[in-house]
């Protein structure tokens, strides 16, 4: 999260506009000005994201999480998070999510800070005011616990048969660190994990060493691009471990290394299709935007599959759309990322919608076919219209149809309006000017009208925030959509 000019140097701003507005200040007397020293505020304790409310602090930055951890069998954990993170006035007190598990000891810059744990929150309070740059130190340990999700789902610490899995999305990441729980504040991550050699440990990124001693095995992952909290992972447990070099495009390769749960087979298919869904994926949408990629696949019982950072999240072995979905959204979602939940259709949306573009491309229905299917087979008053994709008012509508189906028929609504080559550049464009950032619904309409030079608001109004079908389709299967630019249809 960033917002430099809220604190103090908004407050300075004014001052000198104070200044100089005063009648009889000498002109040209600036340099005077002594730097000023703000007092110290505590941090808030809530980003106010529209549907988690609980979630996230404010007042400082992470830039970085180096998370160490020790996993013994028998599932309990000891571990020492250390955040490095960025203050934007002195903070007299900070808040960090932490669920479950016991702290033994924060440090601020060094210093023994006191804290305090309320519910889901991690109050600390340095012995001096943490400002600009600063490290926060926790060491913690015990059995993390199971998040619930509003829906019913499984997420954060999950134990499984040989070890356990942690899955963040939405809020699991405070199950197994202490950390700043909102997709709008990204850090990049280092993740040593240590566990008896038997078992394998997967995280995020690049693995960047494997070092056994005492019959304890530590994996060092490293990952170099920003990554929100929701998106990662751990996973322990017996697997066998397949490392390989991608090729991309451009003559740039990237290492994969994937984890599979060794009942489950070889999975050879989905490691030789991962290659290739890559690099149709960049032809779509433009540079992949990580530096290696791999999945974890495991029967883990959670019933849904993740896009964890780098490498994604199975439980089984995925089928080819699955699998599709999941690197779709390595490009929206991951490095496109919401700021808030309540934009989780710019997620789900768009890797429901690479999904008709995947199979579109490889033998099944075009996107307006599979529109034209799923507008007939649902009417108007089916629950594939409601709520409307970007005004979700219940946490428990987040993994609904609305969000992806709906949310993806958006997507080829759009397509038909502007037509092929203007919906490419779109996408592309998304992806590559807001690479490895934080976005909102209003930021894609505003490219989609900067890329079309058209106002969208009406169509826009009626995908993303009217609940119910969008009427003025029902027959539309008479018109196809020109193939370039030139003719535009309306169907509103
Ligand atoms: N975001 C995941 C995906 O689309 C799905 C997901 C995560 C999910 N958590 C969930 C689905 C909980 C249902 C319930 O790939
Ligand atoms: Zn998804």
């Amino acid at each position: 999260m960033r917002h430099p000019l809220r604190g103090w140097a908004a407050l300075l701003t004014s001052t000198a506009v104070g200044l100089a507005l005063l009648p009889g200040a000498p002109a040209a007397a600036a340099p005077a000005v002594p730097a000023a020293k703000p007092a110290p505020v505590a941090g808030g304790q809530s980003v106010d994201d529209s549907l988690f409310p609980e979630i996230g602090g404010t007042g400082y930055d992470v830039r970085h999480y180096g998370i160490a951890l020790t996993y013994a069998t028998g599932g309990t954990i000891k571990a020492t998070t250390t955040i490095q993170a960025r203050a934007a006035r002195p903070l007299s007190e900070l808040t960090l999510d932490l669920e479950g598990l016991s702290v033994d000891r924060v440090t601020v810059d060094g210093r023994r800070a006191r804290f305090v744990r309320r519910d889901t929150k991690l109050v600390v309070t340095p012995a001096r005011a943490a400002s600009g740059r600063f490290t926060v130190e926790v060491r913690y340990h015990g059995r993390p616990t199971t998040h619930i999700d509003p829906d019913g789902a499984k997420d954060g610490w999950v134990p499984s048969a040989t070890g356990a899995t942690a899955l963040s999305e939405p809020v699991g990441a405070q199950t197994w660190f202490p950390n700043n729980n909102t997709p709008r504040d990204k850090a990049t991550f280092d993740v040593a994990i240590t566990a008896p050699k038997k078992l394998a440990a997967a995280s995020n990124g690049e693995l960047r060493s494997r070092r056994t001693r005492d019959g304890q095995t530590t994996w060092r992952w490293r990952q170099r691009q920003p990554m929100a909290t929701y998106l990662s992972l751990l996973a322990i447990g017996r697997f066998d471990v397949y490392r390989s070099t991608v090729a991309l495009a451009g003559g740039r390769t990237i290492p994969a290394w994937t984890f599979v749960e060794p009942g489950l087979g070889s999975a050879k298919a989905q490691r030789d299709l991962l290659p290739k869904v890559l690099r149709f994926s960049e032809k779509q949408y433009g540079r992949y935007p990580f530096s290696a990629t791999g999945m974890v696949i495991q029967d883990l019982g959670v019933g849904y599959a993740l896009e964890t950072q780098t490498r994604p999240f199975f439980d089984g072995v995925p089928d080819d759309a699955t699998l599709v979905h999941e690197l779709a959204h390595q490009w929206y979602g991951d490095s496109v990322t919401p700021r808030d939940w309540g934009d989780i259709w710019l997620n789900e949306g768009f890797a429901t919608y690479a999904e008709a573009n995947y199979a579109a491309e490889h033998g099944g229905p075009t996107t307006w076919q599979a529109f034209q299917q799923a507008y007939r087979a649902n009417g108007p008053g089916s629950d594939l219209w409601s709520p409307a994709p970007a005004a979700l008012t219940n946490p428990a509508d987040l993994f609904g149809s609305p969000v992806y189906e709906r949310g993806g028929l958006t997507l080829e609504a759009l397509r038909h309006r502007i037509g092929d080559e203007k919906m490419r550049t779109l996408l592309r464009a998304w992806a590559r000017q807001q690479a490895h950032g934080v976005v909102a619904t209003s930021d894609f309409i505003a490219l989609a009208e900067r890329t079309t030079g058209e106002n969208l608001g009406a169509f826009f109004a009626t995908w993303l925030y009217q609940e119910g079908r969008p009427a003025g389709y029902e027959d539309a299967g008479v018109t196809r959509v020109a193939p370039s630019s030139g003719s535009r249809s309306r169907h509103e």
